[in-house]
């Protein structure tokens, strides 16, 4: 990927800037370490020059020069004679790299996945049936057909972040607003970051973006679009049909375009399903869909609907990224689609989350959060801690955890942890008093 102009680097600093407090050398360092820790920026960027930077920050030069000199001593940059300043590789791990590599943990309670595909049920196959497809050679442009006739009039992606991905580098351009729920999912975060545009956070309730600060958001960032949840990771709440309609009267009237996550969808345990921002706003809305959480994460299968001329754009986008969708995977997941019944697993779900909570209701009393109507996780609140630091203990103990900053466009809800319940019970029972463990030291 290119590195971001110096227009494009301010606009990522500049809202980052104003949360720090201390001097602008101490935040301008806080705020590059940030964007190369979240993974907005990738190893090998190459940082302006500290006089092009001084000059649109509109600060001194040695503001500049020592916030670099502060990053070079912890590793985040590195010098490479006559050619400038990059960002060392060793200095950014993606939000994603962090909440997907494993290391050395028992449980994994940071990831909000279907933990194994244990649960399906497997239709006896011939391989031979996998590879047979109507266009032989295997690229098709929407794709599968045999996929399609179970999905619709829908372009098949890699997954619901594929989908995230292509929707965002449709819709923004670099140093754009894009507005997320605040909390919201941080791979859309990332995948935002990644562009060059600029997540900004709208306030939310269990409900939804408040509709009055959605307005607010509309009038001061000129958004290139807003991307929002239907069922919510990561608070597992749900977008009720009503709130959703007012919000979509209001992207509608503004001419906003909605990319509408509705990965976690079907995964409702209780309650009325969500709402849906295409019935009210079907010209604007990309609806961003996924198996990974009905089926398996690893058959990499979601699928995007979106009008015209928007899936055009997305077509061609898909394209340019990987022709196409793996065949083997598209013809394998139809074939679980059709000998596998959803409402079992999501039963079975609900009683982890039951199980969990339970659990942790007995060992960790302090510890807050509101039962999550939909989702894979429950969204604690630690009282007065700083999560971050809690989730190294909670490793160190050999439980992964995800910490609330990973989720906030602004790094905020630092007393909050995403904790998985998707695992078996067994294992949800053994990671239960290790954490309180961690919290009692
Ligand atoms: C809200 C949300 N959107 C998208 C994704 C990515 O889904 P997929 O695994 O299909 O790429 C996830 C995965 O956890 C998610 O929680």
């Amino acid at each position: 990927m290119p590195s971001p102009d110096v227009d494009q680097f301010a606009a990522l600093i500049r809202d980052r800037l104003r949360h720090g407090n201390g001097p602008l050398s101490r935040r301008l360092a806080a705020a590059l370490t940030d964007l190369a820790r979240t993974g907005a920026l990738s190893p090998g960027t190459r940082l302006p020059s500290e006089r092009d930077l001084a000059r649109v920050l509109e600060c001194s030069r040695g503001a500049v020069a020592a916030a670099f000199n502060a990053l070079f001593e912890d590793g985040i940059c590195e010098r490479k004679h006559g050619s400038g300043t990059y960002l060392a590789a060793s200095g950014a791990a993606s939000a994603m790299d962090r909440l997907l590599s494993p290391g050395a943990v028992f449980a994994d309670l940071s990831t909000s996945v279907v933990p194994d595909p244990a649960h399906l049920q497997l239709p006896k196959l011939d391989p031979a049936a996998l590879l047979h497809t109507p266009s032989r050679h295997g690229y098709d442009r929407l794709g599968e057909p045999g996929l399609l006739e179970l999905l619709g009039d829908v372009l098949i992606t890699s997954g619901g972040q594929q989908g995230i991905d292509l929707s965002t580098r449709c819709l923004a351009r670099p140093g754009e607003a894009v507005l997320v729920e605040e909390p919201t999912y941080p791979g859309a975060l990332a995948a935002i970051s990644s562009c060059g545009a600029r997540p900004v956070a709208v306030p939310t309730d269990q409900r939804g973006m408040l509709p009055e600060a959605l307005g607010e958001a509309l009038t001061r960032h000129r958004p290139a679009f807003a991307y929002v949840q239907a069922v919510r990771n990561p608070t597992g709440a749900v977008s009720d049909a009503e709130r959703v309609r007012e919000l979509a009267e209001i992207a509608r009237a503004a001419d906003l375009p909605v990319v509408a996550d509705h990965t976690l969808a079907e995964v409702v345990h209780e309650g009325a399903p969500p709402g849906r921002f295409a019935d009210t706003h079907p010209h604007g809305t990309i609806e961003v869909h996924s198996l990974s959480k009905a089926l398996w994460g690893g058959l990499r299968v979601g699928w995007l609907v979106a009008p015209e001329p928007l899936r055009a754009q997305l077509t061609e986008l898909k394209q340019t990224g990987d022709l196409a969708t793996s065949t083997v995977s598209q013809r394998l997941a139809a074939e679980l689609l059709r000998h596998n019944d959803f409402a079992t697993w999501r039963g079975e779900l609900a009683r982890r989350r039951d199980h969990l909570a339970t659990a942790l209701r007995q060992a960790l009393p302090e510890w807050t959060w509101t039962r999550p109507a939909g989702g894979l996780s429950l969204w604690v609140r630690l009282p007065g801690t700083d999560a971050d630091a809690f989730a190294e203990l909670a490793r160190e103990n050999g439980v992964a955890v995800a910490p609330g900053s990973m989720f906030s466009a602004d790094r905020r809800h630092r007393d909050h942890l995403r904790l998985s319940f998707a695992l078996p019970p067994e294992l949800l029972d053994q990671a239960v008093p290790a954490l309180a463990l961690a919290w009692a030291g």
